[in-house]
């Protein structure tokens, strides 16, 4: 279906051509939505899509004689594509999403059952700007998840998977991809480190790998640290790795009821946040996961934090497509980004 999106009926400025102005991509997570207002919202505003589920491996292949339902993303692909949007390929691996047929007891199994599958989707998408190849693999007790294949493989199954991922679209970026990296907690310092040793060790192995996804899933309980995100973004420079703000969002759920007070709120934890990681040049990528309340994650009570009462507001837009106080604070913080 070609679609046509009228970008002048959205008269605010365009996030993406403000980010583009400092070299910054901006994005968003697109749930396939059919409301024409809130994909030429999405058009005007974001130059990258990324497939808010419909890409992910039980989601594709449940079974091994399952045919791969592609069509979903399909339609989300057709949607980037006639709208001149990229597209980001959201995830080759998630252990909340897993494949269990292709969990082999041998390495040449899962070679077989889950580098094919890798093969199969990412040859699906030629057209992918870059790869979340392994999303939320790391630990913040152990250095890496207890998940089947990375506890009897290891980095052995990551080193296959990486470079089987840059032969098979060797001009994308490939991406691990993680949450909880941003706070200044114990816990989430310590799984700084585990990425730190976890991309230690790939680099040793000579894995293809380009860009770590920082998720920001920003959250009035745990508090983000701006500090600690920069100077865990530096040792990622230090070690060549640009960093994909990649899953942007504010969970308001302990923030006040009023609503005039909360989204200001709101506004200040996206501004703090971004005005601290733009700073640095070595973030080229941000991505809301879910630029409107209406359509999101976090409205919709997917998320462990739940408002006790009324609605939740973490995005920029309201549900009426209204651009809301976090929407300026953002603009803000593009406008002042230096170039990258
Ligand atoms: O829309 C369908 C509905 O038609 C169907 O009846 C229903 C029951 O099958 O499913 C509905 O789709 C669900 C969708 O959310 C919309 O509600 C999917 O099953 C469900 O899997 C999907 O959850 C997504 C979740 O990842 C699991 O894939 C969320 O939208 C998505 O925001 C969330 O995103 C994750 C990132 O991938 C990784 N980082 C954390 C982030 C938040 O959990």
């Amino acid at each position: 279906m070609i679609e046509v999106t009228n970008r002048e009926a959205t008269p605010s400025p365009s996030l993406a051509e403000l980010g583009k102005a400092s070299g910054l991509e901006v994005g968003c997570a697109f749930s396939g939505c059919v409301d024409t207002r809130y994909r030429c919202l999405i058009a005007h505003h974001c130059r990258l899509v990324v497939p808010e589920w419909q890409l992910k491996p039980r989601f594709l292949r449940p079974r091994r004689n399952s045919a791969y339902n592609f069509e979903p993303c399909d339609a989300i692909a057709g949607f980037a594509a006639s709208n001149g949007m990229a597209f980001h390929g959201h995830t080759l691996f998630w252990h909340e999403d897993p494949i269990p047929w292709a969990q082999g007891k041998s390495f040449e199994r899962v070679k077989r059952d889950y580098g094919g599958f890798i093969s199969d989707v990412m040859n699906h998408y030629p057209q992918a700007a870059s790869w979340d190849v392994f999303n939320e693999i790391v630990g913040e007790a152990e250095p890496l998840r207890d998940e089947f294949l990375i506890r009897n493989f290891g980095l052995q199954f990551v080193d296959y998977c990486l470079h089987l991922a840059r032969e098979n679209a060797p001009s994308a970026r490939l991406v691990i991809n993680d949450y909880n990296l941003e706070c200044g907690t114990d816990w989430s310092l310590a799984k700084q480190d585990h990425m730190l040793r976890l991309l230690d060790g790939l680099r040793a192995m000579g894995s293809p790998l380009d860009s770590i996804g920082i998720q920001g899933h920003l959250s009035s309980v745990h508090k983000a640290s701006p500090k600690s995100t920069i100077r865990f973004i530096d040792r990622l420079a230090d070690l060549g790795f640009d960093v994909f703000i990649s899953e942007l969002d504010v969970n308001d759920s302990t923030m006040p009821a009023n609503i005039a007070v909360r989204d200001r709120e709101v506004a200040a934890y996206y501004e703090e946040f971004l005005t601290a990681v733009l700073d640095r040049r070595s973030v080229k990528r941000i991505v809301f996961w879910g630029i409107s309340d209406f359509d999101n994650w976090i409205v919709r009570r997917q998320t462990r934090e739940k408002r006790r009462s009324g609605k939740a507001r973490p995005a920029l837009f309201d549900d009426q497509l209204q651009p809301k106080p976090a929407f300026d604070a953002v603009v803000r913080t593009l406008e002042s980004a230096p170039p990258r």
